[in-house]
């Protein structure tokens, strides 16, 4: 008759330990409120004032930093002219999905003059996100970082940095971003490459009239201090480096990765990267530099480079009529280095194993890739300047994707509205081809439609991404919505399950939100189907978005009682 009673006395202090610990975790746990007013700002770059849509007239936004655990209530205010949406990149918004932001998918837009406040709360994740616009073009402006840190007495895995510093890598035009997009629209052509990227808001040195404002960042020597790098780029995949100092990488879309060391990274418009930096070099100015990966061939890109200057606190001053020395440039990979794209992401790993689904439930492939559609009967040539008379177009499984107009998908899925979307998105190619060799014409011209793949709640899922080289291979930095999931191989050609699923890193994949496809290759991704709601996974080039390069994830609430969406806020805006 003992042992039971020391079992019952041992799961009570159990219990009360659980509880006194989520007591104290939710002590912790802080709100936070912001007020976010979306309005035209004059902003001078390249030697022109534009009037930019900006948040709270900053450029970038604001910053936000909060803890695991915290709540954050943000009031988007509308005083733009444009309907806009915010987003908050790799956060899970677990049942929270209301909150997430992409226009027409969780939500219909914020009207001018109208506001939603976006409210929910950072379960689980640590490190570097950011928060952009989900809404024609606006996020080339309309962004900002998100940095999440560990709960109140929790410390990063690593010795922590003496300064922490937000790298946002954006691409700037010298023009309207939203008419750069209605042109294309409008032509059926690629839209204009923009004509600088910026550090912090900051084409630097390199541009004409972009010296005065060139970003500074501060470092001094014996210290070590963490650059928390962003691509805010709308199209285009980066390369950044800086000049004689090695880059520790110890994350990548707020997630752990076991440290390693290089000298240059890759990311994908989407992704984000931390990385130390130790201050071990003469007291001096170094550049820090961005530039293109260019995966596409024969297409136009931004070859600029953009640069900001790492200062050591101790360089010596300059004497008063001498120019300050120029600062050493770091070398930077040629454009179509995949070489070291491959090696940067095969470096990539969980700190320790994880808990990867080894069995499958929902195996689904999924061809991503470009396509010319004819010009259609009714349509002048003006409209159909892609190549050869044609318009550009984008899909996934032959499917180009269609954002409804009327009600969003989440709401129409939640109010049982018909007619809104089908369920019936392949689960594999219509047609099986050779992917990355020479495509039949035929397959140029993906079919229109607003299709979405049912996700039981908990189902375990496995998504192969393949590129294909219909127009030209490229590499897709593929974004999911709502979740996280591990990235258990990538490689070049066609994907082959007999040959390729042997090789998978079931031990210690990295964890992301946005995987770089590899141009003419395949990813490979898991992550169990636990967060119910309506989740857009698109290519993050926008260029690709607005050409149907996106489907739908619509997750089934669970049966428990933390496994349905809650319902919608009372200020949802409404179509
Ligand atoms: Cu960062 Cu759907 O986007």
């Amino acid at each position: 008759m003992e042992a039971p009673k020391t079992v019952s006395y041992s799961l009570m202090f159990l219990a009360i330990f659980v509880l006194l610990a989520s007591a104290l975790s939710l002590a912790n746990a802080k709100i936070q409120e912001h007020e976010f007013v979306v309005q035209a700002t004059p902003v001078k770059r390249l030697c022109n004032t534009h009037s930019t849509i900006t948040v709270n007239g900053q450029f970038p936004g604001p910053t936000l930093e909060v803890n695991n655990g915290d709540t954050l209530i943000v009031k988007v205010i509308n005083k733009a002219r444009y309907n806009v949406t915010i987003h908050w990149h790799g956060i899970r918004q677990i049942r929270t999905g209301w909150a997430d932001g992409p226009e027409f998918v969780t939500q219909c837009p914020i009207r001018p003059g109208e506001s939603y406040t976006y409210k929910f709360t950072i379960q689980g994740q640590e490190g570097t996100l950011w928060w952009h616009a989900h809404s024609s073009w606006l996020r080339a402006t309309v962004y900002g970082a998100l940095i999440i840190h560990p709960r109140g007495g929790e410390t990063y895995p690593f010795p922590k940095p003496k300064r922490e510093t937000p790298i946002l890598l954006g691409e700037w035009w010298d023009a309207n971003p939203i008419d750069v997009e209605r042109q294309a629209t409008q032509t059926g052509a690629a839209p204009n490459i923009s004509d600088a990227y910026t550090i912090n808001g900051q084409p630097g040195d390199l541009y004409k009239c972009s010296s005065q404002g060139t970003t500074i960042v501060p470092i001094d020597s014996g210290e070590t201090n963490l650059l928390r790098v962003i691509n805010a780029g709308l199209n285009q995949p980066l390369f950044f480096s800086v000049a004689n100092h090695k880059l520790i990488v110890v994350g990548a879309d707020a997630s752990y990765l076991k440290p390693f060391t290089t000298n240059v990274i890759m990311l994908g418009p989407g992704q984000t990267t931390d990385v130390l930096i130790a201050g071990d070099q003469p007291p001096s100015r170094y550049y820090m530099a961005a530039r293109a990966y260019q995966s596409a061939q024969n297409a136009p890109f931004d070859n600029t480079t953009t640069t900001a200057i790492l200062e050591y606190k101790s360089a010596p001053c300059p004497a008063k009529g001498v120019t300050a020395i120029k600062p050493l440039m770091p070398f930077l990979p040629a454009y179509n280095d995949t070489n070291t794209v491959t090696a940067f992401s095969k470096s990539l790993r969980s700190p320790r194993k994880v808990e990867v689904p080894s069995e499958i439930d929902e195996s689904l492939f999924f061809t991503i890739g470009l396509g010319l559609n004819n010009c259609p009967p009714n349509f002048s040539p003006s409209q159909c300047q892609g190549p050869n008379g044609t318009r550009f177009t984008s899909s996934m499984n032959n499917v180009s994707f269609v954002l409804p107009n009327k009600i969003s998908i989440l709401q129409a899925h939640h109010l049982g509205v018909q007619g809104v979307f089908t369920t019936d998105f392949p689960t594999k190619p219509p047609v099986e081809f050779d992917y990355t060799g020479n495509v039949s014409r035929s397959l140029w011209q993906p079919i229109p439609g607003t299709r979405v793949t049912r996700l039981k709640y908990g189902s375990r899922v496995q998504i192969v991404l393949q590129d294909t080289s219909i127009v030209t291979p490229e590499n897709h930095p593929i974004h999911l919505h709502g979740y996280d999931f591990y990235v258990v191989a990538e490689g070049f050609g066609n994907f082959n399950p007999k040959k390729h699923t042997s090789k998978f890193n079931l031990v210690d994949p990295p964890m992301r939100n946005t995987v770089a496809v590899p141009a003419n290759g395949w990813a490979v991704i898991r992550f169990v189907a636990d967060n119910p709601g309506a989740w857009i996974m698109h290519c993050h080039l926008d260029v690709h978005i607005g050409w149907g390069l996106a489907t739908i994830l619509l997750v089934d609430n669970g049966v428990g009682l933390l496994e349905s969406i809650e319902s919608p806020p009372e200020d949802l805006p409404l179509c």
